[in-house]
């Protein structure tokens, strides 16, 4: 493998294979000989009229012909980035570093050492990892350039988090391997708490706890250890913390993330979640944490990603729209097209269905089980605009979905309560908000696996059936 700091001398014929892998990806063709004429070309800085001499092809041919349709197919191939032929070798030597980058990146275990860096946990394996390359960029810059301490990193079930987390992880370290002095990963498990988060913590850190045994006081130690130390932390899954632990309890956070992001000069946290964090604040309306909400892959690498599950074409972007991107989503449902219908999405899309995978599911439990996430109030305004979404898929103008809560629930309802629980639905991805700006107008609407989710209830978890009469449903937030 060609290491990724001696990039200048690579040999052409794999700068030529790792084009093709590029644009076999992307566009589904293979490179023809005049193209790859013109790539060796200009890796080596001649003209199209050097290039030309030297092969069977005229230059009006290679410079009118096949290199314009040649630049644009690698701006889409090597991610969006405009190539032209002046700076092609630029462009070409920064994907490739990324991509050897990412290839050494994807080897690293846990309790290894990168440089000076030592790793404990458990690091998730990167298989193949596709676009993010603006998010990931813009937080390396955030905690190198800006000194930004505090990441929290949130999103739907399945959208990415670990995985993201993993790579800005993972490309921190080989690109700066003497930056940090630790990298501590720590999973959530289900049913844990706080005090054994802080003593994991204690326990990661080496930390000598002494004899006193108060929660704060040990939250103190591990924030004196970051202050000293050059440490990476990420807690991965807070909300699996968050919802075992009663309200009381959750004061405890709030402390704990204080302290974390307290006079740190040199060490970074980052916390991924489900919930944002200052759902669970009570005291600090601004905690120091940088706030970076994940959504779906975009287009493109949704588009190379299916690819790599066996799946291309046109219907692809169809299936990425309804399932906004979101990669675990996408992996369930080309699952289900291979094995139901031979990997035929048009045969797929005949049946009208939207698969639900395990992975949302569980989110979408976790949120309206008893006791979930979910209020009373949030409830039944997701229910509401399924129920509407179902007969006629128009987002719902809010004004609509206020007249006719009140309506339903015969109760006079605070509309500062519903406007609050809306935003807070719309921060956790539960509801998508479009506003026309014609009409002057703010409209809600579900996402399709949502909106199936809700009308087919699969663990009854959701008391109100779409076809049972309406009833009036007590929230806690009705005046
Ligand atoms: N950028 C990506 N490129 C390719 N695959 C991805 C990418 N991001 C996520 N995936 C795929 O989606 C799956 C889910 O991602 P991940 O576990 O990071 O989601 P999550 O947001 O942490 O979910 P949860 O909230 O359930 O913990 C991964 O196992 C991986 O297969
Ligand atoms: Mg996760």
């Amino acid at each position: 493998m060609v290491a990724s700091n001696n990039l200048d001398s690579i040999d052409i014929e794999e700068v030529l294979k790792f084009v093709e892998e590029q644009v076999l990806q992307h566009t589904g063709t293979r490179l023809s000989g005049a193209e790859k004429l013109i790539i060796k070309g200009s890796w080596g800085g001649k003209d199209y009229t050097d290039i030309a001499r030297e092969s069977e092809y005229n230059t009006y041919y290679l410079q009118q012909k096949v290199g314009p349709r040649l630049w644009l197919m690698l701006s889409e191939a090597l991610g969006g980035v405009k190539v032209k032929k002046t700076h092609f070798k630029e462009i070409l030597l920064k994907q490739i570093k990324k991509h050897y980058v990412q290839l050494e990146a994807s080897k690293l275990n846990s309790d290894s050492l990168v440089g000076k860096t030592k790793f404990y946990g458990k690091l998730p394996k990167l298989t193949s990892f596709w676009g993010r390359e603006e998010d990931l960029n813009c937080l390396k810059k955030q905690i190198r350039l800006f000194n930004q301490r505090c990441i929290t990193l949130i999103g739907v079930g399945g959208i990415g988090k670990t995985y993201f987390a993993a790579k800005l992880v993972e490309e921190i370290v080989f690109e700066n391997p003497s930056l940090y002095d630790y990298v501590v990963w720590k999973e959530i498990e289900s049913c844990s708490s706080i005090d054994q988060l802080v003593n994991e913590l204690i326990e990661a850190f080496n930390i000598q706890k002494g004899t006193e045994n108060s929660l704060d006081y040990k939250i103190s130690l591990i924030s004196k250890h970051l202050s000293l130390y050059r440490c990476l932390l990420v807690i991965d899954s807070f909300e699996k913390l968050a919802s075992s632990e009663t309200l009381k309890k959750r004061i405890g956070y709030e402390k704990f993330f204080i302290e974390l992001a307290k006079e740190q000069k040199y060490s970074c946290t980052i916390v991924t979640s489900q919930i944002p964090l200052k759902e669970f604040t009570h005291v600090t309306t601004n905690l120091p944490f940088l706030y970076w909400k994940l959504e779906g892959l975009d287009s493109s690498a949704a588009m190379q990603m299916l690819y790599e599950k066996g799946l291309s074409g046109d219907e692809c972007k169809k299936l990425i729209e309804i399932y906004r991107g979101n990669p675990s989503e996408l992996e369930a449902v080309a699952e289900k097209i291979h094995r139901f219908f031979g990997g035929n999405i048009e045969s797929f899309f005949e049946y009208r269905t939207t698969v639900i995978s395990s992975r949302f599911q569980a989110m979408l439990h976790k949120q309206f089980e008893p006791n979930g996430f979910l209020n009373n109030l949030q409830k039944t305004i997701l229910i509401y605009l399924a129920k509407e979404l179902e007969e006629n898929s128009t987002p719902i103008p809010f004004t609509k979905l206020i007249d006719e809560l009140k309506e339903q629930l015969g109760l006079q309802l605070s509309i500062f309560e519903i406007m609050a629980d809306i935003d807070i639905l719309e921060q956790r991805s539960l509801v998508e908000r479009n506003n026309d700006p014609d009409k002057k107008e703010t409209r809600y609407t579900l996402q399709p696996v949502i909106k199936k989710y809700i009308l087919i209830d699969p663990l009854g978890l959701i008391d109100e059936k779409p076809n049972k009469p309406k009833k009036s449903t007590q929230t806690a937030n009705i005046l």
